[in-house]
């Protein structure tokens, strides 16, 4: 098995946040500020009608981007649903897929979620497979058996796609809360999915942390082995915020 160091990689998630002209103003930070952070990978995934405008904007920046969610379909009669393929087509590199507001507010299951995984890597995105329990689940001590139910039916796409996804832990309870799981928490977790990820012969599969990474907890969960970067929401829309965090 091969183990080289897993390059870091930091993603910010907007959310249903923006307009042109804030899109512009946080473009232009990170395009200017990037050149600081060499060693981490860095990326936006924005909403649909923006993909232009961000194409247009980081094209030769160094930032990547990608899309909040997919279609599990390649084509067709799927009114408001968005095919992997026309992300792609705007030179997309990543795609979220099931993050718990899919889950939760759209009622996504473990298996669309795969599907969704397997339709972005059909067309060449690097999907970002987004697992994590709810505080109910967590208190009632089921956060191991959430993350292996979520994780199966990607893990059943088998090596060779799997070695091609990003995972990201999200415990539902620090998504916007201001309650981060503490670096050893998520260690933990982070630790369970490294062992599945080794086991599928997937070693090298980077896993991110999400919920309320902000510039002053990155550097500590960042220590932890098996957390390889993070996802970030409402500290992504602030340019210097989230540059900090690459930078850590
Ligand atoms: P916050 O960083 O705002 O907690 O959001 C985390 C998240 O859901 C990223 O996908």
């Amino acid at each position: 098995m091969v183990n080289t160091p897993r390059k870091r990689l930091v993603i910010g998630n907007w959310k249903m946040h923006g307009d042109t002209a804030f899109n512009s103003e946080l473009l232009a930070g990170l395009r200017t500020g990037i050149q600081s952070v060499a060693q981490c990978d860095v990326a936006v995934c924005v909403p649909f009608p923006y993909l232009y405008q961000v194409r247009s904007l980081l094209e030769g920046s160094g930032v990547t981007w990608g899309g909040q969610d997919v279609s599990e379909h390649e084509k067709g009669a799927y009114t408001g649903e968005v095919a992997a393929a026309m992300l792609a087509d705007f030179n997309c590199r990543w795609v979220l897929v099931g993050h718990s507001e899919r889950r939760g507010y759209h009622g996504e299951s473990d298996a669309t979620v795969a599907a969704k995984a397997a339709a972005a890597l059909a067309a060449g995105l690097t999907p970002v497979v987004c697992v994590g329990e709810t505080l109910q689940e967590q208190e009632a001590g089921q956060t191991h058996a959430i993350i292996e139910r979520q994780l199966a039916p990607v893990l059943a796409l088998g090596a060779d796609a799997v070695s091609r996804t990003v995972i990201a832990y999200e415990p539902v309870w620090a998504i916007g809360t201001g309650r981060t799981a503490t670096p050893e928490q998520a260690q933990e977790v982070h630790a369970l999915i490294r062992g599945r990820l080794d086991a599928a012969g997937t070693p090298q599969v980077r896993i991110l942390y999400g919920g309320s990474v902000k510039a002053s907890n990155a550097a500590s969960l960042f220590a932890m082995a098996d957390i390889d970067g993070a996802l970030v929401g409402g500290a992504a829309l602030v340019a210097s915020e989230f540059l900090s965090i690459a930078a850590a």
